[in-house]
């Protein structure tokens, strides 16, 4: 639109998306690490992705995250012609309950008018107990929904501020560190190179599943995200990243 040519966004789009060499970037104004509403901005950003993407009854899985509750917070009741099943991308990975994707996958749907289902499985799992609840019917029919998801929208963090955020174990904080994380998304940690060194184990969508679905929109910004969204971007550049100018004028900096 004729407002983000002559403010420079047009450009900016232009830019990192030959830089990250991904689907589409779409570029809000602002810095969300200066100023949270920019957060929302980039939440009405992508409720118009989904509008231009989704035809009827489509299956979204949510991660949590703040990014993502602002998100929720702008999703629209016109969605609901489309007929949209709301599901968590994956289980508990250890966040606080108003970041986890259960609560934004639920919130998402309200605002929306659309169906949610949730996946209650506790964060740490043993192996035994982890098998077993796979099984369990309840448990299979969620996941083979959000196996079928046809969209995925995500947020990016920086490794360590998300390692400490979950109040990971000390020994595992200093794995991520020693192995040199520097972005994670959905539970998965990635080096410089986009290369996985570490994961936290839950069930729900694997980062091969996501390689798989057709639309994947991941949603992060601020200045202090732009090493870990052009790391995590080297392994996902069939998604689309909507991002804020604050990330996206780092990004070319660097
Ligand atoms: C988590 C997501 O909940 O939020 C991650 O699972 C993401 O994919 C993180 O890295 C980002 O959080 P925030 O609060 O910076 O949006």
């Amino acid at each position: 639109d004729m407002m983000k040519e002559v403010s420079g966004l047009k450009d900016l789009e232009r830019k990192i998306k030959s830089l990250l060499d991904i689907k589409d970037v779409i570029v809000v104004a602002g810095d969300s690490d200066l100023s949270p509403w920019v957060k929302k901005e980039m939440g009405r950003a992508c409720v118009a992705c989904m509008k231009e993407r989704l035809t009827s009854q489509s299956i979204v899985a949510v991660t949590g995250g703040t990014t993502l509750a602002a998100v929720a917070e702008m999703m629209t009741p016109e969605l609901k012609q489309i007929d949209i099943l709301f599901v968590p991308a994956r289980g508990g990975l250890g966040e606080d309950v108003k970041n986890q994707a259960n609560t934004i996958c639920a919130r998402m749907a309200e605002k929306a008018m659309g169906n949610y289902r949730l996946l209650h499985v506790p964060d740490q799992l043993s192996d035994e107990a982890y098998q077993s609840m796979i099984e369990e019917p309840a448990i299979k029919e969620v996941l083979d929904l959000i196996r079928s998801s046809n969209m995925v929208i995500h947020g990016i963090g920086d490794a360590i501020t998300m390692a400490e955020r979950r109040k990971t174990a000390s020994e595992e904080i200093e794995k991520i560190k020693q192995r040199r994380a520097v972005a994670e998304a959905f539970g998965y940690y990635f080096n410089q190179e986009g290369e996985v060194v570490h994961k936290v184990k839950t069930m729900g969508i694997q980062l091969e599943d996501v390689k798989k679905v057709e639309h994947v929109i991941a949603v992060a910004g601020g200045a202090s995200k732009a090493k870990a969204i052009k790391a995590y971007m080297k392994q996902a550049h069939h998604s689309v990243l909507i991002t804020d100018e604050g990330a996206a004028r780092e990004l070319i900096r660097e």
